[in-house]
């Protein structure tokens, strides 16, 4: 009988790893709390970053390495971030073979793109600015086939609140669905969960976004690591500033391949100011572009501000029409806005984006714990270092998604790391998805040792098992018996003079608090502040209530917890995570060759 993967999380993590691993054979679930267009992917605009067998001029995969080692502030694992760039070639090929199609060019090749801190063009997208649209469209299309065929299962509005574990490893999923608690077993589980913008209050991310997969490995005592670095985007609009506000369904990011195009950052009044931050303008890193802009509004005495984003150049260079062509959705749904983008400014300030820490993981996706997988955002495999490279994200998903089906196609069910594992060439799926090998690497090798892994929780510090113990064995059962269950955030905290617990207090302690500008004081208000709602709510404990809400405010609490213990415990500034009481980071004043022209 073949063995069975849980894989938690329909991002491009989720769906590529259950396509590989069920045409390898595996018994695949796949869960998602929402639909299974509910998700960080669905919204990607720019696209993914990978150097082709064909790139453009002068470009390298050793440029693609120095360029995410290098935006990474020093913090990357360097064998991860060679593995992803080597393979990317083959995944992207996979991706192909599994019906994604990405924009050509005049000349029938790929059209790559260029973004912030990247030497040469190298984004590939799909429908201009719907990369992530058209890429999960098409992978969600893959796996419906194949679950009509029966060759896989998919459960939707499945929302996974604990890992079942048996005598140290993990064995299953609980979710809830419909109202019912349910468990499922499984060999191993891969959590692709993604991130947690919701934290703040400014996100670029939807509502999906909570942080559930860390919380419920961590619970179970895997090791986090990194978790002091969130990256801030620096162009999300701002649409309460736009000259007639219009109606959005949601946050709106602003590409920075719209900076790769030629727009600039200007202040309020009219004056372009990012030069004076960094030699690469706006095409800085991002967390020098959106640290400046902070720091710049902060200056100008209006540090809730916003600056202005100026397309125009690109329509004065490339001709009336350019921004609608190269960037469709972005085009209406600004027009949605109430801006015209072709004719005036867009008001944008940073917003929270992506995390680049999570779930310490080894090379092969692999976490501290025996039967637990995570890749994507949730997990923390240290190619991001301390600031993801623009576009390495949905990389980064497809390379340790396939590599996680790898190594539990090998038959290790994640068994944590050990120094003496032999090392894995790595893309056998990968080249077997795309049928043949159009970009065939050396193999890689170097030790598989958890990267950056901070310690992991103390098994015996656990709260709560995961699984309530008389639930093990029972397949469906109702969760709510008369409603009896307590809410179980009460009105924690008002009795000493404190707020009582909120999503949207939460959201706006971390903004202000653990954002884009942080210092020891503000961050040890923070912490006390979540540690006295956690002393009411127990984020450490997974609650007992039928509503996925709850579940998502417990994983919120308790990962901004984890944010702000270990942003406090890094007392120096680095990449994403900036200390104005402390060390200030000096960035090398390089231009980047590609744009050494300007
Ligand atoms: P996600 O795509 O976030 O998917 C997570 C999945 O897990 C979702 O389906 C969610 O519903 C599910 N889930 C979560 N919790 C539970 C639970 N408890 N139970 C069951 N299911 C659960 N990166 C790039 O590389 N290039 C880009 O151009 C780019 N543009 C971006 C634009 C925007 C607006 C945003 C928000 C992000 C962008 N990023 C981009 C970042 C990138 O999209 C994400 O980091 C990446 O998509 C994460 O993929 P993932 O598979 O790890 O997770
Ligand atoms: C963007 O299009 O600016 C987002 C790209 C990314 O997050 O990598």
């Amino acid at each position: 009988m073949s063995r069975r993967l849980a894989i938690v999380g329909s991002g491009i993590a989720g769906l590529y790893a259950a396509l590989l691993a069920s045409d390898a054979g595996a018994d695949v679930v796949l869960l998602t709390k929402g639909s299974l267009e509910h998700s960080n992917t669905w919204y990607a605009q720019g696209g993914i970053s990978a150097v082709l067998p064909e790139p453009a001029p002068g470009d390298t995969v050793a440029a693609h390495i120095a360029d995410t080692l290098r935006a990474g502030a020093g913090h990357c694992n360097e064998a991860a971030v060679r593995l992803m760039c080597i393979e990317a070639g083959s995944d992207i090929a996979a991706l192909q073979q599994f019906g994604v199609r990405f924009d050509s060019g005049p000349d029938g090749g790929p059209a790559l793109g260029l973004e912030a801190a990247h030497s040469a063009p190298r984004i590939l997208h799909a429908g201009g600015d719907a990369t992530g649209a058209r890429t999960a469209g098409a992978l969600i299309g893959a796996v419906l086939a194949r679950a009509a065929r029966g060759t896989l299962t998919v459960h939707t509005h499945a929302h996974t609140t604990a890992l079942q574990e048996r005598n140290g490893r993990v064995t299953g999923v609980v979710y809830l669905q419909d109202g019912m608690l349910r468990s499922l077993d499984a060999d191993a589980v891969l959590l692709a969960t993604g991130g947690a913008g919701r934290l703040f209050g400014q996100t670029t991310n939807p509502a999906v976004a909570t942080g559930d997969g860390l919380a419920l490995a961590v619970r179970a005592g895997a090791a986090p690591a990194d978790l002091e670095f969130f990256q801030f985007h620096p162009t999300c609009l701002v649409a309460a500033a736009a000259p007639r506000p219009g109606r959005l369904d949601g946050p709106l990011l602003i590409s920075e391949a719209v900076r790769g195009e030629g727009a600039v950052l200007v202040d309020a009044s009219g004056r372009r100011f990012m030069k004076a931050y960094h030699a690469d303008a706006e095409l800085a890193p991002r967390d020098v572009v959106s640290r400046s802009i902070a720091l710049h509004l902060a200056k100008l005495g209006n540090p809730g501000g916003h600056v202005y984003l100026d397309a125009r150049p690109i329509e004065q260079a490339q001709g009336a029409g350019f921004l609608s062509r190269r960037f469709p959705t972005l085009t209406r749904k600004t027009l949605d806005a109430g801006i015209d983008w072709s004719r005036e400014l867009v008001p944008v300030a940073p917003a929270a984006h992506y995390w680049m820490g999570g779930i310490a993981t080894d090379l092969h996706a692999r976490t501290s714990i025996p039967g637990l997988y995570a890749a994507g955002e949730v997990a923390c495999t240290g190619v991001q270092g301390a600031n993801r490279l623009a576009s390495n994200s949905l990389l980064e998903g497809l390379v340790f998604g396939r590599r996680a089906v790898e190594d539990f196609l090998e038959g290790s069910s994640a068994e944590p790391s050990a120094p003496a594992l032999a090392p894995r060439s790595g893309e056998r799926l990968a080249r077997s998805a795309a049928g043949a090998d159009p970009h065939a690497t050396t193999a890689l090798s170097g030790p598989p040792e958890l990267p950056h892994a901070s310690a992991p929780l103390p098994r015996n510090a656990r709260p709560h098992l995961a699984v309530p113990a008389a639930l093990e064995g029972e397949a469906d059962r109702p969760i709510l018996q008369g409603g009896s269950w307590p809410s179980s955030f009460g009105a924690g905290g008002a009795e000493d003079g404190l707020e009582p617990f909120s999503r949207e207090g939460l959201r706006s302690l971390m903004t202000a608090k653990a954002g884009v500008l942080r210092s020891g004081e503000l961050l040890a208000g923070a912490a006390g502040t979540l540690a006295r709602w956690a002393a009411v709510a127990r984020p450490d404990a997974v609650p007992e209530s039928a509503d996925p809400a709850v579940h998502e405010d417990h994983n919120l609490l308790l990962a901004a917890q984890l944010l702000v213990s270990a942003a406090l415990a890094r007392r120096d500034s680095l990449g994403a995570h900036y200390r104005s009481d402390e060390t200030v980071e000096t960035i090398p004043l390089r231009p980047k060759a590609s744009l050494s022209h300007d």
